[in-house]
């Protein structure tokens, strides 16, 4: 499928969230983070867009991430999995609640820390580099509760306490960064990216802007705390990419598809250039926002730009000005699309293109002129455990050699891509369902949407696929 030999200081790898993976949800003194909040269900999807009755947990209700697929306790047999894949690096993210369980505790919680000491120990143990995101859907609900979450400027200095807490601690351990996942999904889903709640008759777009502001402000002074406590590390910011189509090549088409890719370039723009661009200054005018910005703010952006550009590729997205065309949408990481007549999809309603894979990163790298890090790619599927034991993922296998052989090609192309860490290695709760059986793993967990089973780890066909890819640094798809 590819003779393409990638570089060898590829960082192959996976990516994992803590509030996705680690359970342990009020254990070492933790506090409660958003995620802690959704349930599995009909219920979550509005509440990760921000319609939260209430702040506080019901008894009827499953609660994936409490116990999730138990990292926290396991960590260990899981990376020493992954080490016999070859893993470069691995991705995780740091649950802020754990380190102040409140968002505002004098101290720092002294066990959080150690829990990512050891943690990252256990990694380089094994030669393993963490990849490290501050804040991957994770705000501690003490915050929500207090300030409204990043609605309020408050929130900016607080972030940049744990954030220079974290570099502080880990700065011989930690030498790659990522301010906040997914940056743009704060736009899809409010609550999950930024733990915004909104009231009824609320000015959402206002407060979504002005939330966005205060996250941006806090990415650059992150970054500025990184470069000054770790020299040596580099920090980057965090797209939900996906290039979207036009579906015809109607100019009107082809406008709608520029700006919907620029709601999200909007975030990485100003992350990456420093400022906010001229096409978002109008939307704000044409829009009565009125973002409320320091005057310091603007040196801050300018003066504090990320270092790289990681970003997720599941699907590329399609559009239309067409009213009869938008009548077949289709899902896709919760970005909403047109169906591409084109393309398949995967049972969740994910659209499958490789070839969009490198348009995006081609874009991302003509765009920035930055290198770029794919921290999440990968296939969720139902995944059934053979009578002998074995999980066949033939499909798994293939949707990731098509995506890896694209990436290749992109690597001809000239873009620069400093690692590529497939989502979920061991299948982990879904972010957009909470469901347990959306699996992307090369390694299956038994649990099941209820919570049922016996947590074993088994290792998949895609493990043994996985291994001998980073062995043959990508020759062998
Ligand atoms: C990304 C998130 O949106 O996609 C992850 O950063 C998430 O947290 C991943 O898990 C896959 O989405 P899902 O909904 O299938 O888990």
């Amino acid at each position: 499928m590819s003779s393409y030999v990638f570089p060898k200081d590829f960082l192959w790898g996976g990516a994992l969230a803590a509030n996705q993976a680690e359970g342990a949800y009020l254990e070492d003194g933790k506090g409660l983070s958003l995620v802690d909040l959704l349930p599995t269900g009909e219920k979550r999807r509005g509440i990760m867009k921000g319609n939260v009755p209430s702040l506080t947990q019901l008894e009827s209700e499953f609660y994936p991430s409490h116990e999730a697929i138990d990292f926290y306790h396991r960590y260990r047999e899981d990376i020493a999995l992954f080490a016999e894949m070859g893993f470069k690096a691995l991705r995780v993210s740091i649950a802020w609640a754990r380190i102040f369980p409140t968002g505002e505790d004098a101290v720092p919680n002294e066990a959080g820390l150690q829990f990512y000491d050891d943690l990252f120990d256990e990694l380089h143990k094994h030669g393993i580099q963490p990849v490290v995101t501050l804040a991957h859907f994770d705000v501690p609900v003490a915050l929500i509760e207090k300030y409204g979450s990043w609605r309020s400027r408050k929130l900016v200095g607080l972030f940049e306490t744990y954030a220079k807490t974290v570099f502080t601690r880990y700065q011989d351990k930690v030498k790659y960064w990522m301010t906040f996942n997914e940056i743009n999904m704060l736009l899809h889903l409010p609550f999950l990216g930024a733990g915004l709640v909104f009231q009824e008759g609320e000015n959402v777009k206002q407060i979504q802007y002005q939330a966005a502001h205060h996250q941006l402000v806090a990415s650059a002074l992150a970054v500025k705390a990184c470069h000054e406590i770790i020299p040596d590390a580099k920090i980057g910011c965090m797209l939900a990419a996906g290039s979207f189509y036009p579906y015809t090549c109607n100019p009107e088409d082809v406008y709608q598809g520029m700006e919907k890719d620029r709601e999200s370039y909007f975030f990485i723009d100003v992350q990456s250039r420093g400022e906010y661009p001229g096409y978002a200054k109008r939307f704000f005018k044409d829009h009565g926002l009125n973002i409320e910005m320091e005057s310091g703010d603007a040196a801050i952006l300018k003066n504090h730009t990320v270092d790289y550009i990681g970003f997720s590729y599941y699907s590329s997205r399609t559009t239309s000005t067409d009213p009869e065309v938008v009548k077949n949408m289709t899902s896709g990481n919760v970005f909403g699309s047109v169906a591409n007549p084109y393309l398949d999809k995967s049972e969740w309603g994910w659209t499958i293109d490789p070839k969009g894979f490198r348009i995006t990163a081609n874009q991302l790298h003509d765009r920035y002129q930055k290198p770029l890090f794919v921290v999440e790619n990968g296939f969720g599927a139902n995944d059934v455990v053979s009578p002998e034991g074995e999980v066949n993922d033939d499909y798994r296998i293939d949707y990731l050699k098509r995506h890896i052989a694209e990436m290749g090609e992109a690597l001809q192309d000239g873009v620069e891509i400093i690692g590529y860490t497939s989502w979920g290695p061991i299948d982990i709760v879904s972010a957009s369902s909470g469901e347990m059986k959306k699996r992307y793993g090369y390694i299956y967990v038994d649990r099941d949407n209820e919570g049922n089973g016996s947590l074993k780890r088994i290792k998949k066909k895609s493990f043994h696929w996985y291994k001998n890819v980073i062995h043959s640094d990508g020759e062998n798809l």
